[in-house]
């Protein structure tokens, strides 16, 4: 579906969930072949009308333009007619020119847009993720009268920065919502000295002015001119008053990959942001509307399936189907995360003859041997993980070791964990949410009391450490 009747149909979204009778518009979609009856069925499977409405919302934005111009025509068939409207102005056109317009999502001015933001693109081999990037985008849009932070979270490699990059590749979103440009900031594991050195140079890109308007221009070229003599105190004071203006012109900014709450405190002042981060409760400390999407699921096995495909055939066509059946044996689907799947369709590019040496890494859940240098900012795995631990105060450090005694698939509740650690239940509990907010434990919510589990990732990388732990040793025997 072309992008503007996308964005519309998520504008729209709450207003039409509120008023629309799935089942009645379903009838008319599925006799112009758009709905399958399977589809229809699933719908039909959502309790209450409201979540019928939204269910039927997220198949339709999973589909192409009929799909759209079908939806509109079951609202007027329906005397849905105000609702009609709403769609009308952005229907798409279904000639070879409106199909092509926006083939891949991203109009040339938007692709200008974003390189002058220094927004990274996509990687070379790429899978959609609709049903994410119609969260994160659906946020954004709240962005739009209102400034604040979205934060996507979730655990290393599972796609938030590719996701937080592939949001903004949106003509309608960035017409609407940030007519300032959008810019885009790496900060990773950087001293504050860091931060402010490269919240320098981002004021300088801003400085060189991306706007050909001038009056959407913050006035500051004096004042940045000035930055580098400096100390460190001074300069955060001389930023404020720059990004300041840089937050009255609706600007995106993008923080890809925070781990201190320092640098958000830095932008706490009425900017647009958003960010990423492992850690889901950073945002926490500052202040302004927030909204929140994970990143928990990985891929399914399709996907998955369509990256191993463009890395070994260049397109995404079917594995052979040896390969094919390689996925559902290797029970990987809990671990389908988007760096995992890269990196071993990485390798079987380099090495096509190694596909049963990988697989039986695999099997025996050998994740960091899975190596690889990428485009990814930790080359391995293991290094990945290791990142997340070393920002954990070092008992919590070594408690989070005592966590490899956990099996695959089996789920905990903190009582467990309390007698393992020898310590008060309340206390185990707020360790544990530690753990869950900065993406290095699951949590089973469906479950009272709540249940916790490891990654098959997080497992194995464990593992290893675990001859290093007095206390496993007392409780397992495993290698
Ligand atoms: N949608 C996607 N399609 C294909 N590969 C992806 C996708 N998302 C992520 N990847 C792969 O996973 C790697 C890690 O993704 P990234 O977004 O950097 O993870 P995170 O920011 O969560 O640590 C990328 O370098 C890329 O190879
Ligand atoms: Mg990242």
């Amino acid at each position: 579906m072309e992008e503007r009747a996308r964005s519309c149909l998520l504008r729209s979204k709450d207003t039409l969930e509120q008023d629309i009778k799935a089942s009645y518009l379903m009838d008319h979609m599925v006799s112009d072949d758009i709905l399958t009856n399977d589809e229809e069925a699933r719908v039909l499977g959502k309790p209450t009308r409201r979540e019928q409405a939204t269910a039927l919302l997220e198949v339709l934005l999973r589909k192409d333009n009929r799909a759209y111009i079908s939806f509109y025509n079951a609202l007027v068939r329906e005397s849905y007619g105000d609702l009609a409207n709403l769609l009308h102005s952005d229907l798409p056109l279904l000639s070879p020119e409106g199909e092509r317009s926006f083939a891949d999502g991203v109009s040339p001015s938007v692709q200008a847009i974003l390189s002058e933001g220094g927004v990274p693109q996509r990687p070379v081999v790429f899978v959609s993720r609709p049903t994410l990037l119609n969260l994160v985008r659906e946020k954004l849009y709240w962005l739009k009268n209102t400034p604040g932070w979205v934060t996507v979270f979730g655990m290393a490699g599972s796609g938030k920065s590719v996701m937080a990059a592939e949001a903004v590749r949106d003509h309608a979103l960035i017409k609407e919502c940030f007519p300032g440009g959008v810019h885009w900031l790496s900060v990773g594991q950087c001293e504050r000295t860091d931060l402010l050195v490269r919240m320098q140079s981002l004021c300088f890109r801003l400085e060189q002015g991306q706007s050909s308007d001038a009056s959407l221009r913050p006035p500051c070229s004096d004042m940045i001119s000035v930055h580098f003599i400096y100390t460190e105190h001074v300069r955060p004071l001389i930023i404020r008053p720059f990004l300041l203006s840089f937050s009255s012109i609706r600007s995106l900014l993008i923080l890809d990959d925070v781990w201190d709450s320092f640098a958000l405190r830095s932008f706490d002042i009425q900017c647009r942001v958003l960010l990423t981060t492992r850690n889901r409760s950073l945002a926490d400390s500052v202040s302004g509307t927030r909204f929140e999407v994970p990143v928990e699921s990985g891929l399914d096995e399709e996907k998955a399936l369509e990256i191993l495909a463009l890395y070994v055939n260049g397109k995404p066509q079917k594995l052979p189907q040896l390969h094919r059946m390689v996925i559902p044996r290797l029970d990987l689907v809990p671990a389908c995360s988007p760096l995992v799947v890269s990196l071993i369709g990485a390798l079987l590019r380099e090495f096509p003859d190694r596909w049963s040496y990988y697989l039986r890494q695999l099997q025996k859940k050998q994740f960091k041997r899975i190596r690889k240098s990428s485009s990814y900012d930790y080359e391995a795995l293991d290094q990945a993980m290791d990142a997340s631990l070393q920002v954990l105060e070092p008992e919590h450090r070594d408690l989070y070791r005592d966590l490899s005694v956990m099996q695959k698939d089996i789920k905990v509740p903190a009582k467990v964990l309390s007698v393992l650690w020898g310590l008060e239940l309340e206390e185990v509990e707020d360790i544990l949410q530690e753990f869950v907010n900065k993406s290095l434990l699951f949590r089973d919510c469906n479950q009272r009391p709540y249940h916790y589990y490891l990654h098959d990732l997080q497992l194995d990388f464990l593992c290893s450490w675990l001859c290093l732990s007095p206390c496993v040793q007392r409780f397992t025997d495993r290698p």
